[in-house]
């Protein structure tokens, strides 16, 4: 098989890319990234000589790279976008262009030359916010749209392109909304991976509001594990949530995180509030546990020991 993956050199495209590579060495893997701030080619190292992958330096705006970069594969995987909520507020234009006419871009061409599984990777983000008040609710495949962010309403759009080429042309596409994801790789610019490096440097950890906000997270190579099977597996035109079952608001995470480095508590710095933070995001994530016997398998004790570990050492440009 020959799978184009769109944002390879980004945080979860990186894991994926090596998490296939690893379990199916003879797939041939095309990696299609513009290296925004996000995307680096440090964390490919381990394929980068590998024969059956290969590099493509392009934006997913540019149709010419995108056919280039599609011809001959049987699955796009759609990692690129924009992604931070934070950016989105201050820039959407971006976002919009990346997220909403790159991502019609790459169906139209997947159409064209007859992709055979277009798997669009999403957020849990375009379901909106819940309440703190009743924290049974989750959000599920049936919970209506309802983004708050431009980056949510951008990925938000991109879903429903995604689902119109499947309803229209019998495209062969599915989705998955995922929660915050944690792990190695990601640019500390997200709140576990800045909170780590900023400890380890004694630097404070910036913490919206009082605090409160509720994120469910999930290891990166959990989701790995969840896309490999919806891309082999996954019933065209279905759409796929996927959770962690580890639902933490940011002062847990940071006392979490100074604990483990046996750093003071008064790094803690409570700062303004994101403009229209969403309280809680939390997945129902049964059915894909039901249909296809995926269920997150590392806790966020373990996740967050292997991430710190990770992080040891390394060096960022922020
Ligand atoms: N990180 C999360 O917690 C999370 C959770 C749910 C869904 N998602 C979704 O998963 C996907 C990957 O997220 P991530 O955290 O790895 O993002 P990231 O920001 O780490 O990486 C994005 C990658 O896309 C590339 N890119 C950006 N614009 C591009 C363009 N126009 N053309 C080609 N490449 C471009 C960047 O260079 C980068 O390598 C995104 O679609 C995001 O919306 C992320």
């Amino acid at each position: 098989m020959k799978i184009l993956v769109t944002g390879g050199a980004g945080f979860i495209g990186s894991n994926f890319i090596i998490y296939i590579m690893e379990k199916y060495p003879d797939y041939k893997i095309v990696n299609l990234d513009k290296l925004t701030y996000a995307g680096n080619l440090e964390n490919l190292k381990k394929v980068e000589n590998n024969p059956n992958y290969t590099f493509i330096h392009g934006d997913i705006c540019d149709r010419k790279i995108v056919e280039r970069a599609m011809e001959g594969c049987q699955t796009v995987v759609h990692f690129a976008a924009e992604s931070h909520v934070d950016r989105s507020i201050d820039q959407p234009a971006v976002f919009i262009q990346t997220n909403i006419i790159g991502t019609e871009i790459l169906l139209e061409v997947a159409k064209e030359l007859n992709i055979k599984r277009f798997h669009h990777v999403s957020t849990d983000e375009v379901f909106g916010t819940l309440s703190l008040n009743n924290l049974e609710e989750k959000f599920n495949e049936t919970t209506p749209y309802s983004p708050r962010s431009p980056y949510s309403a951008s990925k938000a759009g991109s879903d429903h392109l995604v689902r119109a080429f499947f309803e229209t042309y019998n495209f062969p596409a599915t989705i998955s909304n995922c929660t915050n994801n944690y792990g190695p790789f990601q640019f500390p610019e997200k709140i576990i991976p800045l909170f780590i490096t900023n400890a380890f440097e004694d630097k404070p950890l910036p913490i919206y509001g009082k605090g409160q906000a509720i994120r469910d997270y999930l290891y990166v190579i959990d989701h790995c594990v969840a896309l490999d099977l919806i891309i082999h597996k996954g019933k065209i035109g279905e759409t796929y949530c996927i959770g962690g079952d580890s639902e933490k608001n940011g002062v847990e995470i940071a006392d979490t995180i100074l604990n483990l480095l046996d750093k003071p508590q008064n790094l803690k710095t409570f700062v303004e509030d994101r403009k229209g933070h969403d309280m809680r995001y939390a997945m129902d994530h049964s059915k894909i546990t039901r249909e296809l016997g995926w269920k997150p398998s590392v806790s966020f004790e373990e996740g967050i020991k292997k991430t710190i570990a990770w992080y040891k050492n390394k060096k960022w440009k922020k």
